[in-house]
Formats: C-alpha cells, structure tokens, sequence
C-alpha cells in the first residue's frame, strides 16, 4: 500500500518518468547523438547551445516586452518634416550610421547592412504586416516612419524621434531608396523561424522523439 502511494507520488511529480525516459535514453543514442541531454538542466532545449544561428539572430532580443503603441504609431495630425528628397536621402544614409541614436552602441547598420534582418514584407508597399510590430505591438500594419520609429525604440533602445522632426524625414526617406533596391528571399533566414534551417541538431539527431 505505501509503496503504491509512492509511486504515485513518483509518478505526479513526474520524477518517476524523468527517471524512466533517463534510462532509455542511456543506450544507445547517447553516445552517437551530440545533442542528447546529459542532465536535467539541458533537457529542455538540447540544441540550443549548437545552434549557429542564434547569436546572429536579431530577433531573439526582441521577443520580450509590450512595446506601447504610443511611441511608435503616428500620432493624430501630425506635419511630417518636408525638405529636397535627395538632401533627405543623403543625410539619412549618413544617421543609418550613426551609433549615437541608440543607447546601446547600435546603429541601424548594425544589423541592416547588406539588407541583413530585412524579411520579405520590406518588399512590399507601406503599411503592411510586419512580424515584430505584430509580435511586440500587436499593430497589423506599419507606415514607414512608423517603423523606423519601432527600431529606433525597440532594437536602438532610445527614444522615439520628434515626428515633425528632419532625422525621422531622413531615415524615412533613406530606407524607402533601400526599399527599391531590395528583392524578397536575399534573407537566408525566413521570417518565422529563422533558425530552423540552419540548425543542424535535428536532422542529425536519431533520439529527436524521445526528447520531445
Ligand atoms: C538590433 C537589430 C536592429 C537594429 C539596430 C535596427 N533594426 Fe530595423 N529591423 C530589425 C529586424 C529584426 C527587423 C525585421 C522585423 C520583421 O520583419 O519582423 C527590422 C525591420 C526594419 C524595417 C523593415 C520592416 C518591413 O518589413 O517593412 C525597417 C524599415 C527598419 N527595420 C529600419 C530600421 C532603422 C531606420 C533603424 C535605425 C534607426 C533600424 N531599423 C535598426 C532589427 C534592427
């Protein structure tokens, strides 16, 4: 009687089936599998620490907090700063650049270079649907300064630019002249899961289901 109400404990608790899956895991993908967990603590994400993809993942910063719509979406009546295109342009290439808008160090080069972290929606006209703005903001559709807004706040960690404002014309003005020049799919890394085809764990991995 004791012993069956401790197995029972056993079971519930789930260290009984953690001990039993342990044990079938022992032999014999262990030794043949590179990502088989080698205690509890790895268990939940064997591949993580194998994954080339993550550190070049800039998005896995971002899936954090609610960013407030407040600071990214236009505001009502807003004038927008007018001035010559090319002038914008120019000026904007030059604070794409600029580490000092950010309060981390980045710049937006920093991970736009190249077209680097751009997903195939840039492609399309503004607004549309972008990933991080629904993931982070719950917004459906983005303007473009919108989004220029939205890195500045989430990904530069700084302030939002004044709307009315030369800098947010340039930066505006600058990624629409990149916008022209990008062509869907250069981003190796798909939008939803970026890392999946670049992680070379699963495949490879002969005890996947008896992980999961
Ligand atoms: C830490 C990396 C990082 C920095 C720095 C950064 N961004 Fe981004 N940006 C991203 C990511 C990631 C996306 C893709 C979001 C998605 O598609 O879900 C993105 C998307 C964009 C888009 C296009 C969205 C679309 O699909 O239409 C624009 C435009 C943009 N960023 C502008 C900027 C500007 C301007 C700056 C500097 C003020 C900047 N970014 C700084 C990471 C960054």
């Amino acid at each position: 009687m004791k012993q069956t109400m401790l197995a029972k404990a056993l079971i519930s608790s789930g260290a009984l089936t953690l001990s039993l899956s342990g044990m079938a895991l022992a032999a014999p993908c262990r030794a043949s599998n590179p990502c088989a967990p080698r205690s509890g603590a790895t268990r939940m994400n064997p591949c993580a620490a194998k994954n080339p993809c993550a550190a070049k993942n800039p998005c896995a910063a971002a899936i954090a907090d609610r960013v407030d719509t407040g600071l990214v979406l236009r505001p009502k009546h807003y004038r927008p700063y007018r001035g010559d295109q090319t002038k914008l342009v120019s000026y904007g290439e030059k604070l794409f650049k600029d580490t000092t808008l950010s309060s981390n160090g980045m710049s937006c080069n920093t991970c736009h270079q190249d077209y680097g972290a751009f997903q195939n929606t840039f492609a399309q006209p503004y607004p549309h649907f972008v990933q991080m703005t629904h993931d982070r903001a719950n917004v459906k559709a983005v303007h473009l300064n919108e989004m220029v807004q939205f890195c500045m706040v989430v990904p530069m960690a700084a302030k939002p630019l004044p709307w009315n404002s030369k800098e947010l014309a340039a930066l505006t003005a600058y990624t629409a002249s990149l916008q022209k020049g990008f062509k869907p799919n250069r981003n190796p890394c798909a939008a939803k899961n970026p890392c999946a085809a670049q992680n070379p764990c699963p495949p490879k991995n002969p005890c996947a289901a008896e992980i999961h």
